[in-house]
């Protein structure tokens, strides 16, 4: 059958392939196949192929291609529906938020603190991809650092155990630089450690810069899909919580994933935030040792090794998930009431108005006699409390300290108060309670309104528990 698909042809020899070589397969020339499309042949020696074989892939702001026919992209796709698969228990993980194994010419921006572990993360990421099937003729994976040598990624790369033949490694910052290794090599994927500390000879401004990070990640789009080949970034989270400041970012990319860790914890979440290939509500847990990552695959076991047993639970400890964009996160609230203190109030985390309403319904509408007491609110690890969501968490934790009874470990608390006690349903409450079920929480008590719609989460193991007012709440809990 005719096919008019685009095609690669050597410069040098003149030798055609369906698919794009960095080194040709008949003279062995390096960077000289050119993409070409049928009905476009007279460029072989026209413009394009005179033009620096290595440009082509930067941006370009004229737009070269031409309206592809449907059944020509679909026959693509086809073509393109196979993955790089990542095998073991960490690459389970990472499947899994990736939505199945690596997407040949997709690009995936893992984002995080400093020191939180992206560089470890992709440096095993590589190594596996590179020990992985033996049955294809190339498993070459190139990692490049512009904030490491190859001698400290070596050092890592040593106490992470990873013994491979196909891991090159590669320390640069500019851009053309590492895609034209990049092209020598033709791996079977790159990595770029960081997106911050590359840049692009005709980009202006410093690496890390805004239009440096947008115009190398654009160039970054390119090659990966002209070539296939996937590429893994990282990106710092700045203080405001974006990657690379601005969010322009993600929407370059296919893929954006965050890797989130609590101070105090060994263990890791990989979140994906956006997904071109998947689903965004996954969640992959990873707990940290000496020799890096390794899947969990059971992190309700996780969960609860990291508390006490029930016996020595504290009193006055309540969970509850908040949003932070499409993020959602686990918070711990904490409560003390101390009898006849006196500071009457003292907040941590929580808009003092917020507090003062919630203690004020718990004492009229619950009939708590709070009213001799000092109470002291805390959200653990800093966290700054913005939304209503953790409402019912708080008077939990309050009840939970004045009535001296711990909250059974595995239940946490969505809902909004009203004045009169009434317990309200927010947004995402979803959402919230698929991150908690995949944590290894049991049971969530949420508006009695909200609890027909989540009855499907029963089957995920998670126990809805639907309360009217904070009466409820506390005959249901205590
Ligand atoms: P690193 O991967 O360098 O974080 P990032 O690239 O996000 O800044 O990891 C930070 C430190 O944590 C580093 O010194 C290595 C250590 N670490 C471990 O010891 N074990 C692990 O499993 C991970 C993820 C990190
Ligand atoms: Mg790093």
């Amino acid at each position: 059958k005719g096919k008019s698909r685009s095609f690669y042809v050597c410069e040098d020899c003149g030798y055609s392939d369906g698919q794009w070589w960095g080194t040709c397969k008949q003279c062995e020339k390096v960077g000289t196949m050119k993409r070409f499309s049928e009905g476009a042949q007279r460029k072989v020696s026209g413009f394009e192929a005179s033009e620096n074989a290595l440009r082509s892939w930067l941006p370009q702001h004229v737009s070269a291609s031409a309206p592809i026919k449907l059944s020509d992209v679909n026959s693509q796709i086809n073509e393109l529906s196979w993955r790089i698969s990542l095998p073991g228990q960490f690459g389970a993980e990472v499947e899994r938020v990736l939505g199945g194994g690596l997407v040949p010419g997709s690009l995936v921006l893992v984002g995080g603190d400093p020191g939180v572990g992206k560089s470890t993360l992709l440096l095993q990421i590589a190594a596996l991809i590179s020990e992985g099937n033996d049955t294809e003729d190339s498993a070459r994976v190139i990692y490049v650092s512009g904030e490491e040598s190859v001698e400290q990624i070596g050092n890592r790369a040593d106490r992470l155990r990873i013994v491979t033949e196909d891991l090159f490694l590669y320390s640069s910052t500019d851009i053309e630089d590492i895609l034209k290794q990049a092209q020598v090599f033709s791996p079977r994927a790159l990595v770029i450690d960081s997106i911050q500390t590359v840049y692009l000879r005709e980009a202006t401004g410093n690496a890390g810069s805004h239009v440096q990070v947008k115009e190398c990640t654009s160039a970054l789009l390119r090659f990966a899909k002209k070539t296939n080949i996937p590429i893994l970034l990282t990106g710092h989270v700045t203080k405001d919580g974006e990657i690379a400041g601005p969010r322009v970012l993600e929407h370059i990319v296919d893929v954006v994933l965050y890797m989130e860790g609590e101070k105090y914890s060994s263990h890791r979440l990989l979140r994906s935030v956006k997904n071109r290939f998947g689903s965004t509500d996954e969640l992959g847990v990873f707990q940290m040792s000496q020799s890096g990552l390794e899947g969990v695959s059971n992190p309700s076991d996780m969960f609860l090794s990291e508390h006490h047993s029930d016996s020595d639970y504290l009193a006055g400890l309540a969970i509850s998930v908040m949003m932070d964009g499409s993020r959602a996160f686990v918070i711990e609230i904490q409560a003390l009431c101390v009898a006849g203190s006196s500071v009457p109030r003292h907040v941590n985390g929580v808009p003092g108005s917020r507090a003062d309403m919630i203690i004020s319904v718990i004492v009229k509408q619950a009939g708590l006699k709070l009213q001799e007491n000092g109470i002291f609110l805390n959200v653990v690890s800093g966290v700054h409390l913005t939304e209503t969501a953790g409402d019912l968490a708080i008077a939990a934790a309050i009840c939970s300290s004045f009535l001296e009874f711990p909250i059974p470990s595995g239940i946490a608390f969505i809902a909004e108060i009203g004045l009169g006690g009434e317990l309200r349903t927010v947004p995402q409450l979803e959402k919230r309670i698929n991150t908690l079920a995949k944590l290894g929480y049991k049971k969530c008590i949420v508006p009695k309104s909200a609890e027909k719609n989540l009855s499907e989460m029963h089957s995920e193991g998670m126990e809805i528990l639907g309360c009217n007012n904070l009466k409820e709440m506390i005959h249901t809990v205590f």
